[in-house]
């Protein structure tokens, strides 16, 4: 498969993600969790790829992203790694594998780094972790921070309803949003806030916005891939545009593949070997 149009073959570094934000070329961003949808969407040409820990829903069939542990998510990532040549890949690190301590919280990205092969990792939350975030930053690990909607925290919100909709809240957005800068993210994921919001943040901060169900002006956007490829029949937000029905397709090649073997149709002559 080529490249699509316009995306330069080069790696995508996480400089090259901070220059888009300063050329006015919007990032494109993709979840993947394995070696062969990896491959697909990296060589259709994404920006970057998130190994998300949303692999809890769509890969295992949680209800919530906090069952994930290290090494599930070093798997996965270790197996998008393999089928990637140019985006840039980052990494989810899981719910209490960086909110003990600093130090466990480098041990563990660490880890991803050297045994995964991530580019960069991204860690939920604001001010309770800006310390952590600058202490891995500093060690030499790409960091990209993650605001608003934080699935990790589903216990303590109750809900994953638009967040950040209230003065008080969207105010601590935002200040945690430039901490997270001055702590040396590279990218903010903003999720499910309002989008005159996200584009508040958006114009205080040096380094790249990515949004989803936060509007046009982030200088990103990211959706999960069995969600966008239509995979996931369920889940209908507002937010999400799907591009494909991929559940309806799989279905019918199922089928017909069930209808061929019951009739004796498959395998044919072709398809033997003599
Ligand atoms: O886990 C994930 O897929 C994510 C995206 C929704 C941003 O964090």
């Amino acid at each position: 498969m080529s490249t699509q149009k316009g995306a330069s073959t080069s790696k995508v570094t996480t400089q090259t993600v901070v220059e888009m934000k300063h050329s006015g070329e919007k990032i494109s961003m993709l979840t993947a969790y394995d070696y062969t949808m990896a491959g697909i969407i990296d060589q259709a040409g994404v920006d970057v790829i998130l190994v998300g820990d949303s692999a809890s829903n769509v890969m295992a069939g949680y209800e919530t992203t906090v069952p994930m542990t290290l090494e599930h998510m070093i798997y996965h990532t270790s197996c998008v790694v393999r089928g990637v040549d140019r985006a840039l890949v980052v990494a989810d690190l899981p719910f209490m594998s960086y909110q003990v301590t600093a130090k466990e919280a480098l041990i563990n990205a660490g880890r991803m780094m050297k045994e995964a092969g991530a580019h960069a990792v991204k860690l939920e939350g604001g001010k309770p972790i800006a310390g952590t975030v600058k202490k891995i930053v500093d060690a030499g690990i790409p960091v990209m921070g993650h605001l608003g909607l934080t699935p990790q925290s589903i216990y303590k919100f109750g809900t994953y309803k638009v967040r950040a909709k209230e003065e008080k809240e969207a105010q601590q957005l935002l200040d945690d949003a430039k901490r997270l800068e001055d702590a040396g993210i590279f990218a903010l994921v903003l999720e499910k806030i309002p989008a005159e919001l996200a584009a508040k943040v958006t114009e205080r901060v040096s380094i790249p916005t990515i949004g989803i169900g936060a509007g046009a002006d982030c200088d990103g956007q990211v959706l999960v891939l069995h969600d966008m490829l239509g995979l996931n029949k369920g889940f209908s937000p507002r937010f999400l545009r799907r591009y494909a029905d991929l559940h309806e397709e799989m279905s019918r090649a199922v089928t017909s593949y069930i209808h061929d073997v019951k009739s004796g149709d498959f395998p044919n002559e072709q398809e033997r070997y003599h």
